[in-house]
């Protein structure tokens, strides 16, 4: 894994930002999360396609969840949120901008189809994630199989507290979700984490520094060949090999991209 550390938030979403402008222009499938951690970043996107730096028109994007029981068009549904905070702002097609249906009447079976719409598709290049205090990723509660596709899940009720802040109660928050699994998530190219603030900070030492394990999902991204992990300082402050990362970071071979492959031509 790459660990990147930056001062602050804004930072952060700067080389988050730049990481997947590259995608971007390669005409990646992008995989998006929603959450409060990569407002920053699609901020920054919005401000470089705006600037005619950027065009995402060559792309197409799959989320990584949605609640189960809210349809597209309600506004807190991920599909509603993608859209107001980022897809509507830029030049990728609408058509393009994939989730699963919330509102299915079988969530069960839009699970496997939206698994296999992402196959279909050629699977994601860059899967953006954020981070859960519990060590969630989408939500992929602890206890999840590492090897998990797309499915229902059960939020844990840390999960339902930390997302009751989008809706006017708690008792308001849908209680399951279609999911990305860990090993939907773990075949995209380039994982692609980004934590900030002190409240993140013990997951984020969980996901690097601890065991392989179910009771920190975000772990399994040890196993991805290509995972980076973009955090600011408050989120780093756990780390046992916080001067390592850095002396990695500050020793990026000249060939190396801002998204850790081989520079383009
Ligand atoms: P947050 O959520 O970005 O709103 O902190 C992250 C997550 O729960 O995956």
């Amino acid at each position: 894994m790459e660990i990147l550390i930056y001062p602050a938030a804004q930072v952060v979403a700067r080389a988050a930002a730049e990481m997947i402008g590259l995608s971007a222009q390669r005409g990646a499938t992008l995989g998006l999360a929603t959450g409060a951690t990569p407002l920053l970043t699609y901020q920054e996107l919005i401000a470089s396609y705006r600037r005619g730096e950027l065009s995402f028109a060559q792309s197409k994007a799959f989320l990584l969840d949605e609640y189960v029981g809210l349809a597209p068009n309600h506004p807190q549904s991920y599909h509603q949120t993608i859209r107001e905070v980022f897809t509507s702002h830029i030049d990728i097609d609408d058509s393009a901008v994939h989730s699963p249906d919330g509102a299915a009447e079988r969530p069960w079976e839009q699970a496997q189809e939206y698994e296999q719409l992402i196959i279909d598709a050629g699977g994601i290049d860059l899967q953006l994630l954020g981070l859960g205090t519990n060590g969630h990723i989408a939500f992929n509660e602890p206890a999840t199989s590492l090897s998990s596709t797309t499915r229902i899940e059960t939020l844990h009720p840390q999960t339902v507290a930390d997302n009751a802040r989008y809706f006017s109660s708690v008792a308001e928050v849908p209680t399951h979700a279609i999911t990305q699994g860990l090993g939907t998530i773990l075949r995209s190219g380039h994982a692609l984490l980004l934590a900030t603030g002190k409240a993140k900070a013990e997951a984020v030492e969980r996901l690097v520094e601890g065991p392989l394990s179910a009771s920190c999902p975000a772990s399994v991204l040890q196993l991805h060949p290509h995972a980076t992990i973009i955090v600011d300082e408050a989120a780093a402050a756990g780390l046992a090999n916080l001067d390592y990362y850095r002396y990695v970071q500050t020793h990026r071979p000249d060939w190396q991209g801002a998204d850790g492959l081989p520079r383009l031509v």
